[in-house]
């Protein structure tokens, strides 16, 4: 069979599908984000701060073929979501919308429970159930974030659009319509004003 290559992007890189990671190599970027870092995301402030700043949130490793704002090209995402609780608030990652609205993202489930939380830019505020094998589609114009209600770390894995960008801000400064609480056991949507 004839071969043809494009040296440009002859790269093969290696998942570990049972964790849902990208085996490290030069190209994969990696982070984490602590409780220290989550300043005003979570609903209980207080019980925040009072928490070990250093304690991980999750992790995240992405890799990036292409420089970031590419149009027509794709990224490749890896996050781990600790189980744990600030006061009844799931561990979650902080959330945002993708710069450019229209850019939409595929995010799938390797291992553990949880949820991925949704918002359109009217603060409509919804949630899918994430369990091992779940795909879910973020839709255009819509804010999204993964909330770990399980014992295990929650795995998932997505792909975005090189040119989507992310914009932090609207989530920080005003959070999502909802919370994925512990309510007596069960992880509940609860409306927040925040
Ligand atoms: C990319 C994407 C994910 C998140 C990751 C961490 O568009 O949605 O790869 O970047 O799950 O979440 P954030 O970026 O909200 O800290
Ligand atoms: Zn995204």
């Amino acid at each position: 069979m004839e071969q043809t290559t494009n040296l440009e992007f002859e790269r093969t890189m290696r998942m570990d599908w049972e964790k849902g990671l990208l085996l490290p190599n030069a190209d994969v970027r990696e982070s984490v984000k602590t409780l220290g870092q989550l300043e005003s995301i979570f609903l209980n402030e207080k019980d925040r701060r009072a928490m070990d700043p250093a304690t991980v949130v999750y992790r995240v490793q992405a890799w990036c073929p292409v420089p970031e704002g590419t149009e027509g090209a794709q990224f490749w995402g890896s996050t781990v979501i600790e189980p744990g609780q600030v006061d009844t608030e799931y561990f979650m990652t902080h959330g945002h919308f993708h710069s450019k609205r229209d850019r939409t993202e595929y995010y799938a489930t390797i291992e553990g429970e949880g949820a991925l939380i949704l918002m359109d830019e009217s603060r409509k505020t919804w949630m899918e159930p994430m369990f091992p094998g779940s795909l879910h589609f973020v839709p255009p114009s819509v804010a999204h974030r993964v909330a770990n209600s399980g014992k295990v770390p929650l795995r998932v894995v997505a792909c975005w659009p090189s040119d989507a960008g992310h914009d932090y801000d609207v989530v920080r400064r005003f959070g999502f319509g909802a919370r994925l609480l512990n309510v007596n056991g069960k992880a509940s949507l609860v409306r927040s004003g925040n």
